[in-house]
């Protein structure tokens, strides 16, 4: 079945993967500038520091939206911009850039879809305690407010908090990403914040007379890697703290098997705040997961049937899950599995779980990294072509089984700063040179021309 003609086609970017300008504007520190620094933290030793400019570029990042022909653009605020120690009034010149960056999208007829936090917290928070302790989310509240005073009557989409479970697992139980915390399940505590954090946005922006509030939950599918009741146990708690976890508090109004008894402060008042009604929910997908009990059979059978495949999350010792490489025809330049049909899986299981709680869906990220040369002067980028139509068609497969899903944001318009791989990943639609210019890439004009087609479909 064919897209519908009216589906909202976007692109994804970040502000400190694409932004630079790190001291610019009066600009505050971020824990990303920090954690760069650390040696050894970032696999080419690079930082954010510039990435692609975009503070000084913005106008041409439009131009490239526009003749993409997508109808939005999701893009975050530096929450260092527009508050340098993460607390009291506004920096007004951080305001003043983003009042202009949305104006440049409403002019190019492109809609902002605007995150308020893609993890660059404010290094000042973070001496306080960051994410572990209630203050930032209360913090995180007044932000949002700021923000949403000055650029509400524009902005059409508000997606407060990016990917909580990655910002928890990998800043706060395993330390991979600033800001480098290796805590394991105590990290949780994080996890309820950035979730209450999302939930005092939420009624900030409504508040503020926000168009439409939704939310960008990084989402797998979960396999056990055999039928033996300790993998499919190891499996659902897989699914549980990375899914569920997430989803349930936000959807629901509660943490799925008890969780809520291990999570700090008044639980269920927060989660009240939590579950403010939505507009929308966003979906980040970018693989199935493939989980075993360590050390059982299912677990070293499934290791040793990919042996050369990397998994996105190492898992500590003494943590009672493993994860191990998931089988694939093709694999992007990250190593991470090629697989369309776990997009259908997710947004139908979500359908399922969560019924008529669930809001109209976007997926707000899905893109994969690639092997790119330039040749010809530019880059012939046929894994990106084939990924992008297999999961749009993996999307129109999961509206045709009835799922309610309207848009769709490819991660990402420019290859960028992938936090710990640095820019040795690429997975933008245009590629970025080391002198800043940018190169629209073969599958630029294919998604051009595919949603030219969606549309003449109408
Ligand atoms: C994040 C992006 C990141 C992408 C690819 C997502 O989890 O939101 O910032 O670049 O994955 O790793």
């Amino acid at each position: 079945m064919p897209l519908p003609h009216d589906f909202v086609f976007g692109t994804s970017t970040a502000s400190y993967q694409v932004e630079g300008g790190v001291a610019a504007g009066g600009r505050g520190r971020s824990i990303w500038d920090d954690f760069c620094d650390r040696s050894g933290a970032i696999a080419d030793g690079s930082s954010g520091a510039v990435a692609c400019d975009s503070y000084h570029r913005w106008d041409e990042d439009v131009a490239l939206v526009r003749d993409l022909g997508t109808d939005a653009y999701r893009f975050s605020i530096a929450w260092p911009r527009i508050q340098p120690t993460g607390a009291g009034p506004a920096n007004p010149q951080g305001l003043d850039f983003y009042d202009r960056a949305v104006d440049a999208l409403c002019e190019a007829g492109v809609a902002p879809f605007v995150t308020l936090y893609h993890w660059d917290l404010p290094a000042a928070l973070q001496a306080r305690g960051g994410w572990m302790v209630r203050e930032t989310a209360e913090r995180f509240g007044d932000y949002a407010g700021l923000v949403a005073e000055r650029l509400a009557d524009r902005v059409a989409m508000w997606l407060p908090v990016n990917e909580p479970v990655v910002a928890t697992l990998f800043g706060h139980a395993i330390g991979v990403h600033a800001p480098g915390e290796s805590r394991g399940f105590e990290a949780l505590a994080a996890a309820h914040h950035l979730l209450l954090g999302h939930g005092l946005a939420t009624r900030a922006l409504r508040a503020a007379g926000a168009a439409a509030v939704g939310t960008a939950n990084n989402h797998t599918p979960v396999h056990a890697v055999s039928d033996a009741d300790g993998d499919v146990a190891a499996a659902a708690l897989y699914d549980t703290i990375h899914n569920r976890a997430f989803a349930e508090p936000i959807l629901l109004g509660e943490y799925p098997n008890g969780m809520g008894d291990g999570m700090p402060g008044p639980v269920a008042e927060d989660l009240a705040v939590i579950s403010e009604p939505l507009d929308a929910y966003g979906v980040n997908y970018y693989n199935p997961t493939l989980v075993g009990m360590p050390g059982s059979p299912g677990t070293e059978a499934a290791r040793d049937a990919v042996p050369d495949q990397q998994v996105q999350l190492t898992v500590p010792e003494g943590i009672p899950f493993d994860l191990v490489p998931v089988p694939a025809g093709e694999y992007t330049a990250f190593g991470w599995p090629v697989a369309p049909e776990g997009l259908t899986e997710v947004l139908v299981q979500l359908r399922d779980r969560y019924g008529d709680r669930l809001p109209p869906v976007h997926v707000t990220e899905s893109g994969c990294s690639t092997h790119d040369v330039v040749e010809d002067g530019t880059v012939h980028d046929d894994a990106r072509i084939r990924y992008l139509d297999q999961h749009l068609d993996a999307v129109a497969d999961a509206i045709d089984v009835g799922v309610d899903v309207r848009g769709y944001f490819v991660w990402s318009l420019l290859d960028n700063f992938e936090w710990a791989e640095g820019y040795t990943q690429r997975f933008g639609l245009v590629r970025v040179g080391a002198d800043q210019e940018r190169t629209p890439k073969d599958s630029y004009a294919w998604l051009r021309d595919r949603i030219l087609a969606v549309r003449a479909s109408g």
